[in-house]
Parts: C-alpha cells; structure tokens; sequence
C-alpha cells in the first residue's frame, strides 16, 4: 500500500482509511453500547465487545495444503492480507511479524500462538513464490492465497478490503487494508491490530491473551 496522486488510486486509498475508521467505531460503539466484558488489558490490539465468527473459507496453502477455518483453532492467530509485490507496508509488517515471533517463541508461546500470510495477489503470488517469500520472514509462518471469491468474502467479513488496480506498463499495484486481524483459540475473530503496527505492543498483547486461555 503506498500513496499516489492518480483519483484512482487517492480514492482506493481513502476508502481504506474509512473501512479501517469504521472498524474502530464499531468496536469502540460495540463496547460503550454493549458493556465491557472482562476483558484483558491490551496497549495495541483493539478487542471486539464479543468475538465474531468467520465465514466458512478455503485457501490454498503455499505447501499444497488447504487452510480452512479449523486451522485457526486452537491457538491465537494473527492473519496479515497483502501480496509479495508489495514495496512498503507488507515487508515491513512481515518484519515486524517475524520480530514478535521470535521473541514468544523464545518464551515457550510457540504452541499458543501462530502467524499467517494470505495473499490477495494469486496470479502473481503462486504457492512457490509465496513460500519464499514469507519463509523468509520464518518458516514457521503460514501462507495461503485463494480465488478472488473467497479472499473477498473472507476480507469483508473482517472488516478489511483490497483493490487490484489496473495494468500499468504490465505492472500493477494492490491496496489493502493493513491492519492484523485477531483470530482467538475458539476460530473466532477477536479484533484487529491498526497500523502503525508497534511490535513492542503487538507481543505484549499475544503474550497477555495467550495467558487468558
Ligand atoms: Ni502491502
């Protein structure tokens, strides 16, 4: 994601800056609206009032596996959304990504936690390339892409969006929302993670939900 003067690309840009706006509305109404629940206290993640259940989906894993719902089971998943082609926002999210990782890992959360990479660029983004790419970053993150149909209905339901812009010279660029989305133990959405993404915070965060449950 980065910023260009053409009205297409201001106004593709603009409608993320709102869809990401909204979302916080809606969790700040959600909460004053319907009560705090106890809830843990987090510095970077913003938790929905109750968590959302996901739409039924399936991606294709960069290892020749399906990534379903029940995958997001179990443990706290981070799900990030961009492309390998990305310039700016995705390698430096992975980045920071990979630093949050590491630092759980090395405490012993490995088995709470988990990071995952899907791609809104499958043309581009084959599974060969989408696991160099984020193996890069770790091997232990996942990476999936999809079909257009399921990685919209998916985003949407997350409250996140993308816009493949048009060919420019055979190359073209994709915006995307670049918040994190929270995924709990339960497969459910807990909440998001709005840029600029604080890796400081980000592990604290996981390191106090993963000891809720
Ligand atoms: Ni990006």
């Amino acid at each position: 994601m980065n910023v260009s003067r053409s009205a297409g690309r201001v106004s593709a840009s603009w409608l993320i800056v709102i869809t990401a706006f909204a979302a916080a509305l809606g969790l700040w109404a959600g909460t004053r609206l319907f009560g705090t629940p106890p809830q843990p206290e987090l510095q970077g993640t913003l938790l929905y009032p109750a968590p959302r259940a996901l739409p039924d989906f399936s991606l294709q894993k960069s290892d020749g596996g399906t990534l379903t719902p029940a995958d997001w089971k179990g443990r706290w998943t981070v799900v990030f959304f961009g492309f390998t082609n990305c310039p700016d926002v995705c390698p430096t999210t992975m980045a920071k990504m990979k630093q949050v990782w590491n630092t759980l890992a090395a405490e012993g959360l490995a088995d709470r936690v988990r990071f995952d990479f899907i791609s809104v660029d499958p043309e581009r983004d084959t599974p060969e390339h989408l696991a160099r790419y984020v193996g890069f970053f770790s091997k232990d993150f996942v990476a999936a892409t999809g079909s257009d149909e399921e990685l919209t209905r998916l985003t949407r339901s997350l409250g996140l969006v993308y816009f493949r812009e048009p060919a420019k010279d055979g190359h073209y660029n994709v915006d995307h929302s670049a918040s994190l989305v929270i995924i709990d133990p339960g497969g459910r959405q807990a909440g998001l993670v709005q840029p600029p993404i604080d890796a400081g915070k980000l592990g604290a965060d996981l390191r106090t939900l993963a000891a809720t449950r």
